[in-house]
């Protein structure tokens, strides 16, 4: 399948990136525009031919069908025997979706308006503080989209606690009123750990206070028998079904505590501007479709070039959480080293994803990206404009930065032009021969950038649902399931049984030497 682009590539040579803008139109050619949002892909090698053996690629591997099946309520979720339909919570106006001859549409409606009715009585009442409280899907998605929007934040403070880390709740609460604070309990299958005991913590919390009452508490979660055993009415439980995987399910209830800040309407620009995205996915030829071609990108970086790493890079202070949010989604989807027969994969699972705001990333970590030995592709995302009107001197500063950055490592800068910068400083000899050297960037760095008008819902939704799609289309090419998890199986096993050896109530005998000297460090020091 890769033969014809590793043969391409293996042609590459010595040539230099920014070569390829020997051709005037290079960067309109190699990039593309969707919903408003431009994504310039010229900082790449790919070249006419690279690129046509991609898409060749994701055409043999039948990623439309694929797609179509997905959006059709197929049960592509094959270990699981699950339909994958989070596009269903988005899909506002695009009329039936049918999962096993059933429309589900109503329903989900319905639970929108369930959502909306919960949201508008929270920001109606004395409630000034919400603690969502979640882990993983149930955390970073909707986090990760409160922290976006801030701007829009018109209802009470929204807090999130997920970490089992007695920290994490104990700092949120140390700024709550126990008289005025609730908790959205989070959580698909009602059964994480984490979230249970951290729930657990929450109702000790407001008992110890004498508030409380069953009103304080909203679930959000598939499994309402379990909501309802934790004591929640209800007409206090919101549901979703097991079509919606839990790092995709910002869309629906678990974005309640998001409809809890922004309210209704922001949530539902949200969720339209993803739908706007769905529309390109389904519709745009696969050479001008926007997550194809970031999945191409990526997939030629990791899987051709051998680039193990991805750094996702955005300029735009508030996707803060976005690198966290994209390492579940991404690491979580397509971190698999089976097919989905269950043969083991003949080439690389999806890459490490990591990153940082910039600039801060710039003062930090980019020393490595410029100059390290390895390469590490770039992701950029910039808006072109901020919500700080006032400070648009900022704004200016962050955009020229950004396209500094993608400048820089594709250019870098030559031992020649190091040794004119050592000369200036007035530097001789062997002493200017060692400076410099210090000084060469080796450029040649591959780098993409999403540029978008304004964060706004409509936009957060497109961005977030292009990367899904992303997701998607490598998990086809690559024949994995992207929609189970079974990698975090293992540890959750282990974290049980070794729950009575760190309380001493059980012997860590059996355990390998490592675990049992830790565990004897942990008694000591109880
Ligand atoms: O452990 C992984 C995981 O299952 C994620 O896939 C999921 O988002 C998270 O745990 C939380 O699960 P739940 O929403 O069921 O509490």
């Amino acid at each position: 399948m890769w033969d014809d682009v590793k043969q391409l590539a293996d042609g590459i040579g010595p040539r230099r990136i920014e070569d390829l803008f020997q051709n005037a139109n290079r960067a309109a050619e190699f990039s593309l525009q969707a919903s408003g949002m431009l994504f310039d892909y010229s900082k790449t090698q790919l070249d006419d031919q690279i690129r046509a053996a991609l898409i060749k690629v994701a055409q043999d591997a039948g990623v439309e069908a694929r797609r179509d099946e997905m959006f059709g309520g197929a049960q592509i979720n094959e270990t699981e025997g699950r339909a994958v339909l989070h596009t269903a919570l988005r899909n506002l106006d695009g009329g039936a979706v049918l999962v096993d001859g059933t429309d589900v549409m109503p329903e989900v409606m319905a639970t929108l308006r369930q959502m909306e009715t919960v949201a508008n009585e929270i920001r109606g009442s004395q409630i000034t503080d919400v603690v969502n409280i979640g882990i993983g899907g149930s955390d970073l998605g909707p986090k990760m989209a409160a922290i976006a929007l801030s701007p829009y934040h018109d209802g009470p403070r929204c807090h999130f606690v997920s970490n089992v880390d007695g920290a994490d709740i104990s700092d949120v609460l140390r700024g709550c009123d126990p008289a005025t604070t609730m908790f959205i309990v989070a959580s698909k299958t009602f059964t994480t750990i984490e979230t249970m005991t951290n729930a657990r913590t929450a109702r000790d919390w407001l008992d110890h206070h004498g508030v409380l009452d069953s009103g304080r508490f909203v679930a959000l979660s598939s499994n309402a028998a379990k909501a309802a055993e934790w004591g929640i009415p209800g007409d206090r439980v919101l549901g979703f079904e097991d079509w919606v995987g839990g790092r995709y399910s910002v869309w629906g209830p678990i974005g309640l505590t998001l409809m809890v800040a922004v309210g209704p309407d922001a949530f539902k620009a949200f969720l339209r501007g993803a739908q706007e995205m769905d529309r390109h996915f389904r519709a745009a030829p696969l050479h001008q479709n926007m997550p194809v071609l970031l999945a191409l990108v990526g997939m030629f970086h990791n899987q051709v070039l051998g680039h193990a790493t991805r750094a996702v890079l955005p300029y735009d202070n508030r996707l803060s959480r976005l690198p966290a949010y994209l390492q579940q989604l991404e690491m979580e989807s397509n971190g698999k080293g089976v097919s989905m027969d269950g043969n083991p994969l003949s080439v690389h699972s999806g890459p490490v994803v990591w990153g940082e705001p910039g600039t801060n990333g710039q003062h930090a970590f980019y020393q490595l990206i410029h100059q390290g030995t390895r390469t590490v592709p770039c992701e950029f995302l910039v808006g072109a404009a901020g919500h700080e009107q006032d400070l648009r001197h900022h704004q200016d500063l962050l955009v020229a930065n950004c396209l500094a950055q993608s400048e820089a490592l594709m250019k870098g800068r030559s031992i020649e032009a190091a040794r004119d910068i050592m000369r200036t400083k007035g530097l001789t000899g062997a002493e200017l021969e060692r400076q410099a050297a210090h000084r060469v960037f080796p450029g040649n760095r591959p780098s993409t950038t999403l540029i978008y008008p304004l964060l706004t819902p409509e936009v957060l939704g497109r961005i977030i649902a292009l990367y899904e799609h992303r997701v998607f289309v490598e998990g086809v090419i690559l024949g994995i399931n992207s929609y189970d998890q079974w990698g975090v199986e293992l540890g959750k096993e282990l974290a049980t049984s070794l729950g009575p050896v760190v309380t001493g109530r059980e012997t860590a005998e059996g355990k390998d030497g490592s675990t049992r000297q830790l565990v004897e460090y942990v008694l000591l020091y109880r």
